[in-house]
């Protein structure tokens, strides 16, 4: 990445981590443990990916005043969090760590990880709402972003996602259904970062093409996690390898091999960038999706 392109993402980083630091701040001290959980996880690092991309596409569609949207960027990764620590547990991928630490239920007691993660799912609607009620955003933004959000998260989205990913393990599934996997446990999630930042810029048109980019960018996402699952380190990762063989789990590496997995995300990675050319000032994102396919993190 270009100098004045690290420093852009550093920029974002440096704001959505302050701004996560203020979120969970406040809660009642009865009971700290769980905000304790919630801050552990959300603290312990990661890309921060969803919301740069939505604070990229904000600012793509002429956004100017970032800081009064930090919170709106937050609130996708408090739910990716959720989804997680969640994705960690014994009975789900049963994986002990996350981002280079423990996952939240080795930290934490499991109950108290179960009810982490569910209360950051519930603390991402609570920040929308209230930055509409705080007056940063109209209503009318923030009912549209909640339902795209919730949307997201829900059966049609990453849930309905993981459960496509839990019922498919052991068994060999069609390529259609694969596609279907990955779009909802991924794809949902980062389309919706995307949207949200149209929605946020007010320039509604873009709505289509955000989603366009994000699908084909979204796919190349998983595609790009399965391969490091099975040729990354866990040094790199912060996260098992060999995990997804280890569940018997259905991924395009299991599917179609290593060689013709790499294909397919050079070639969604091309069909990204190619819906980013609708995008006036898009630099900065062409040079984070292709970086996101060469990644080894
Ligand atoms: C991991 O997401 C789970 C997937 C959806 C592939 P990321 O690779 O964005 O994880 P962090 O946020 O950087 O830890
Ligand atoms: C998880 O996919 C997607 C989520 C909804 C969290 P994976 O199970 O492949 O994610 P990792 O590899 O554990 O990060
Ligand atoms: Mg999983
Ligand atoms: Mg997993
Ligand atoms: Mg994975």
């Amino acid at each position: 990445m270009n100098e004045v392109n690290k420093k852009l993402l550093d920029k974002y980083i440096e704001s959505v981590e302050k701004q996560l630091l203020t979120i969970t701040q406040n809660k009642p001290e009865l009971q700290s443990v769980v905000v304790q959980a919630m801050e552990y996880s959300l603290m312990a690092g990661g890309k921060r990916l969803r919301p740069v991309l939505m604070l990229e596409f904000y600012r793509m569609c002429g956004g100017k005043d970032a800081d009064s949207i930090l919170d709106i960027a937050c609130s996708i990764e408090l739910i990716h969090t959720f989804s997680l620590i969640h994705d960690d547990m014994p009975c789900m991928d049963d994986d002990d760590y996350r981002r280079g630490k423990p996952s939240c239920h080795k930290a934490f007691p499991e109950s108290i990880a179960l009810l982490a993660g569910d209360a950051l799912n519930t603390l991402a609607f609570e920040v929308i709402s209230n930055s509409a009620l705080e007056g940063r955003i109209t209503a009318e933004k923030a009912v549209m972003l909640i339902s795209v959000l919730s949307k997201a998260v829900g059966v049609e989205g990453m849930i309905g996602g993981q459960v496509i990913d839990l019922m498919s393990e052991g068994k060999q599934i069609d390529i259609e259904t694969l596609n279907q996997l990955q779009s909802c446990k991924t794809g949902a999630l980062i389309e919706a970062a995307c949207v949200m930042g149209v929605i946020l810029s007010g320039k509604f048109e873009m709505i289509p093409f955000a989603a366009d980019y994000a699908s084909a960018m979204g796919r190349a996402f998983q595609i790009v996690d399965d391969l490091l699952d099975v040729n990354g380190t866990f040094e790199e990762l912060g996260k098992p390898i060999g995990s997804d063989s280890e569940q018997n789990k259905c991924t395009y590496v299991s599917l179609l091999g290593i060689d013709r997995s790499k294909q397919i995300a050079a070639q969604l990675t091309m069909q990204a960038l190619g819906h980013l050319s609708r995008f006036e000032n898009n630099g900065f994102l062409c040079e984070l999706t292709d970086d996101m396919l060469s990644r080894r993190n």
